[in-house]
């Protein structure tokens, strides 16, 4: 039995649908199965509670062999995610795949970052068996800008001109129910990127070609688009991750590309392009 957090999730969801396919016997955890939506209807079985509810917890691993661990970012996450371990570890939990971040460090001036590694370092010291997956930043995060381009032609981002490769959430929810159904992933960490790196002004170019129009990217200062976030009601640590995410990666890694979801799926990353291609209409009016 593999059972999957954060399934109501942009990538819960995915790895779940892909279990399913699979023919996998799962279960997800839930804090409310009204949010499921289609997946409610499918032959899976529903745990519902919290990170933060122990009893739940230990309810919903019972007879669970595989673990795919994901929450949100949030002040409290590794308290959440070592009531998870601790659960899974009663409960006779043999492996855990958890979806961390590329970047993850202890020593990163980004607050997820440092709770991804924390929460890295206790699963190793549990004593179970463990797989890491490490994505790049998602390229579904460029769907925040819909509006603004559907609307202005431009886009802003505190991204400076670097290269960044990108992955598409398709890509590492597939990786994800690999890792679940197949063997060998013991004690390994998969780094998941895009074929490419582009900076943010190719990725304008791109959106340009596919919509026949200009469109246009602005590079803001951290602080402008921190300050923007927080006059439009984000909370402070979120407002702060957002707008200097790109301090998490040093120098090269930003653009670093690794084979990793080619050498797992028998195929290549999805690029930028196709990405946009397939989600076009979020930038149109
Ligand atoms: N954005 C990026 O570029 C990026 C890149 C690399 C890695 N990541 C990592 O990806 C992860 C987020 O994945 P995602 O985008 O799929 O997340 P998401 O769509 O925000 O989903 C988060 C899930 O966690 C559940 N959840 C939140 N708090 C909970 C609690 N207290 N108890 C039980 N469940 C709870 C939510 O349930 P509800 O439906 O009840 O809210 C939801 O199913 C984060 O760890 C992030 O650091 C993000």
């Amino acid at each position: 039995m593999i059972l999957v957090t954060g399934a109501t999730g942009q990538i819960g969801s995915k790895i779940t649908e892909g279990l399913i396919q699979s023919k996998a016997d799962v279960r997800v955890f839930v804090r409310d199965e009204n949010h499921l939506g289609d997946l409610k209807n499918e032959n899976i079985q529903v745990a519902e509670g919290t990170f933060e509810d122990m009893e739940s917890l230990e309810k919903a691993l019972e007879g669970v062999d595989r673990l795919m661990l994901i929450g949100q970012d949030n002040p409290d996450q590794v308290q959440q995610h070592l009531n998870v371990i601790q659960a899974a570890k009663r409960q006779g939990v043999k492996h855990i795949v958890k979806l961390s971040a590329f970047g993850a460090d202890k020593n990163s001036p980004v607050a997820l970052m440092r709770d991804h590694a924390e929460i890295e370092d206790a699963i190793k010291d549990s004593g179970m068996e463990w797989t890491f997956i490490r994505p790049h930043l998602y390229m579904q995060n460029l769907l925040r800008f819909g509006d603004s381009v559907a609307e202005n032609n431009t886009f802003l981002a505190p991204m400076a001109h670097d290269a960044y490769s990108l992955v598409d959430i398709r890509d590492v929810a597939e990786v994800a129910a690999t890792i679940l159904t197949t063997e060998n992933h013991n004690s390994k960490i998969y780094t998941l990127t895009s074929p490419h790196a582009e900076n943010y002004d190719e990725i304008a170019e791109t959106l340009s070609s596919l919509l026949g129009k200009t469109i246009t990217y602005q590079a803001q200062s951290p602080k402008d688009f921190e300050r923007d976030l927080l006059e439009s009601g984000t909370p402070e640590w979120r407002a702060y991750d957002l707008a200097y995410i790109s301090k998490a990666y040093k120098g090269s890694d930003k653009h670093l590309i690794t084979s990793d979801i080619e050498d797992l799926l028998g195929r290549p990353a999805r690029s930028v392009k196709d990405f946009l291609s397939d989600h076009l209409s979020t930038f149109k009016n």
